[in-house]
């Protein structure tokens, strides 16, 4: 008879059970874990090994044999070694097998036979309440991040000792509480009151946080692109309890979950750099993991000075821009991650970053100039609903001792509002913002007007809008309406979103 203790892994962000099935037959030592184990498992061998004898145990002589099942589950990290050494404390009957009956357990243990946190606890620990499970088990470090999902019994040991101690029932430890602690701090850093001027781009900012549109800010190096950018979470709504439980997941997943605070109510403001390789930033890999995309989801991704990314990482946006998800295809499997963010970018207008200045000279020639437009395609353009100049402001303007400009805290009410009226609009729908309103729901909540149709259908002559951009506009004129409190969209909301189109 083989012991087996109840365990979990994750595919993409999902739990799935695993059952860590252990057995010892007589024969040459030997060490095997069979059931498609990775590296991170094969190493776990050595760390179970020394664990053991660690903790005062013996580790048994003889063919030893832990299988993962099912075997079709890629399993990747080092959270079985946990689940691993209890089945063989069961196996040899150093530890009673009752104790472990009704647990799930995950964990890394060190070669001192301490234990070290894991992956995406938060899935697993949803896993274990769907079991049903008697009690998850799980490194301390991850107390917090189980004890999120609400009525699961969690024990959190620090070391293998103590938690048999706990099983034997000689010194139990206390089921870990949720702490409740303060909805997180605003990062004061950057508002937008320190930003001179450029009311046209912190208007364009407002709309797009109030929709959840894509936004690209162009102007000449030194105007304020990346400190507008960088304001933009400050006036960004907080995130739901559902929502951040799923950036929790995936950040816990994707291993950049702070563990003292692992439900944080900020929305994810990514910034990754244009060095960042295309894996990182779509996520992949053999054992997949969320990329930035993924990491920005219900929050923003960010790309400065988006021409200097590699055309390849800029096209691979396409896909979760459109659907929201992205699709990492490896060869043992498919995995899908959510992907739905707002997208900011920031540029020059060119590479010597002066054209169309009314005061500077642009030296770029016109190849330089073609080359640079190309690196970004026509089609991750049309994704982008709002085009905003960033022109450089003049000393008037920049004064640091004129008149200080409306505070983040002001702008985020009329953002707060306009995404309170979306709220209604779509209610009982997976849908939060304008942006994301699909064919259907445009034609129902974008109907315009008689002269609006009229400018409209100028633009789309003039401006050789796409039906994309077309509909694009619409959202965006939607937006404009909510947050002008108005419930049909007007002439001036359309002409104010036909302005953010680039011309
Ligand atoms: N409108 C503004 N009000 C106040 N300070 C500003 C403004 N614009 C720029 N600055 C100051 O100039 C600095 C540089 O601005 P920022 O880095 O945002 O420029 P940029 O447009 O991103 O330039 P680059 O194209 O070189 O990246 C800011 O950190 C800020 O101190
Ligand atoms: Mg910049
Ligand atoms: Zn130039």
């Amino acid at each position: 008879m083989s012991a087996t203790i109840l365990s979990a892994t994750t595919i993409g962000i999902e739990g799935v059970p695993v059952h860590v099935e252990a057995d010892v037959q007589h024969g040459l030592p030997n060490f095997t874990v069979v059931g498609l184990p990775d590296a991170a498992v094969q190493e776990s061998r050595e760390r179970v090994r020394s664990a053991m004898r660690g903790a005062g145990f013996f580790f048994p002589r003889g063919r030893v044999t832990v299988n993962l099942a099912p075997a079709d589950v890629k399993k990747a990290g080092p959270g079985f070694d946990l689940p691993i050494a209890l089945a063989l404390l069961v196996q040899t009957k150093q530890l009673p097998a009752e104790p472990c009956a009704q647990l799930m357990v995950v964990g890394e243990l060190g070669l001192d036979a301490s234990l070290r946190p894991v992956r995406g606890v938060l899935p697993l620990a949803l896993v274990a309440r769907f079991k049903g499970v008697q009690a998850f088990i799980v490194p301390q470090v991850n107390a917090q991040e189980a004890a999120l999902v609400e009525g699961l019994t969690v024990f959190a040991p620090t070391t293998l000792p103590m938690l048999i101690a706990h099983l034997l029932g000689t010194v139990p430890l206390p089921a870990v509480t949720p702490e409740q602690r303060p909805s997180t701090q605003r990062n004061t850093e950057s508002d937008f009151a320190q930003v001179r001027g450029q009311a046209h781009a912190k208007r364009a900012l407002a709309v797009a946080a109030a929709g959840g549109h894509n936004i690209l800010l162009i102007g000449p190096p030194g105007s304020g692109k990346t400190m507008l950018a960088r304001c933009l979470p400050s006036i960004l709504p907080e995130l739901s309890r559902d929502e951040a439980l799923d950036v929790t997941a995936i950040h816990s997943v994707g291993g950049v979950l702070p563990p003292d605070a692992p439900l944080q109510f900020a929305r994810p403001f990514r910034t990754p750099h244009h060095t960042t390789s295309t894996v990182a930033l779509i996520g992949g890999g053999s054992y997949p993991r969320p990329g930035e995309v993924s990491l920005a989801h219900h929050g923003v991704l960010y790309l400065d000075e988006l021409p200097e990314f590699p055309r390849q990482a800029l096209e691979s946006l396409r896909q979760p821009l459109e659907d929201g998800v992205v699709t990492v295809a490896r060869a043992a499997q498919t995995v899908k991650f959510p992907a739905r963010f707002m997208l900011v970018t920031s540029q020059n207008p060119c590479p010597c970053g002066y054209r169309g200045d009314p005061k500077r000279h642009c030296t770029c020639s016109p190849g330089q100039m073609l080359r640079y437009d190309r690196r970004i395609s026509g089609p991750l353009l049309d994704r982008i609903d709002l085009h905003i100049q960033v022109p450089r402001q003049d000393f008037a303007t920049l004064r640091i001792d004129g008149a200080a400009a409306e505070p983040s805290a002001s702008i985020r009410l009329r953002v707060e509002q306009a995404r309170a009226v979306q709220r209604v609009r779509f209610q009982g729908s997976s849908l939060h913002v304008n942006a994301h309103m699909g064919a259907r729901l445009v034609t129902k909540h974008c109907q315009v007007d008689t002269p609006s149709h009229a400018l409209l259908q100028q633009a789309v002559d003039q401006l050789h809008l796409s039906a994309r951009g077309y509909v694009r506009v619409l959202k965006v004129a939607r937006t404009i309406a909510d947050l002008a409190g108005a419930e049909k969209i007007e002439l001036t909301h359309v002409a104010e979103a036909l302005q953010y189109r680039p011309s």
